[in-house]
């Protein structure tokens, strides 16, 4: 009995929502060639969700959004769909949704479990949404090489943040998923949770879902 719902359950992970039992690391499936709209109709249709149906999203999905954010698109170099100043790819992902949180990595396009539990309450979560995705820069990573000042690397960080922001909205209209881009959270309270240092810094979160 055991053998033939095997096939039949790894046939499912991709379709099933984040919220599903999937364990403690997420493999996503390579992104596909191509998805959804053409770029034109992307950045026609780019808007801010403000109501969310609670429709969770499926783990192919969320993959795909979270390469299109800041995955490696050139992997004999490692270099990401997003630049980053001085190529320090300071940008880290974090999933919330409503059991656990995850953490994106980009190198095997997997994300690993950090922490149990839903936590979205520290983003003001007034909307609802399935899935909030955390963008921390690591500003630690600008350190030493005399860039700048403490103030240089944090407006870097911002800088990279925003720009891996626009990546997932763009895709995100692409495919016609809700996403609302947010500075408000309760950022001492996350890096709290997550055990991050003062310099990895939340930046910008998104709500991501289904409009109502
Ligand atoms: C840097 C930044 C921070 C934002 N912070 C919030 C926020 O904290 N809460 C919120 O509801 N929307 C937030 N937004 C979304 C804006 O309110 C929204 O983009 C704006 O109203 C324009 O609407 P549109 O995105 O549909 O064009 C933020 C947008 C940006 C670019």
């Amino acid at each position: 009995m055991k053998l033939r719902l095997l096939p039949i359950v790894a046939l499912m992970l991709p379709l099933m929502a984040l919220s599903a039992e999937v364990g403690d690391v997420v493999k996503f499936d390579a992104p596909p060639q191509k998805v959804g709209r053409d770029v034109m109709q992307a950045f026609a249709n780019r808007k801010s969700g403000t109501s969310f149906s609670g429709r969770p999203v499926p783990v192919k999905d969320l993959g795909n959004i979270l390469w299109a954010a800041n995955g490696i698109n050139r992997p004999e170099s490692g270099m990401r769909t997003a630049p980053s100043a001085l190529n320090k790819q300071d940008i880290d992902i974090y999933i919330f949704d409503q059991k656990n949180v995850y953490k994106y990595d980009p190198k095997p396009h997997a994300m690993n479990l950090v922490v149990k539990g839903d936590h979205r309450s520290l983003f003001t979560e007034r909307m609802k949404t399935p899935v909030i995705i955390l963008l921390v820069s690591d500003v630690s990573k600008f350190d030493g090489g005399g860039y700048g000042t403490e103030d240089d690397f944090r407006r870097m960080g911002a800088f990279d943040a925003g720009i891996v922001s626009q990546n997932i909205s763009i895709y995100c209209s692409a495919l016609g998923i809700a996403t609302r881009v947010r500075a408000s959270m309760d950022g001492p309270g996350i890096q709290k949770l997550l055990g991050l240092s003062a310099k990895q810094i939340p930046m910008l979160n998104h709500a991501v879902g289904y409009n109502k």
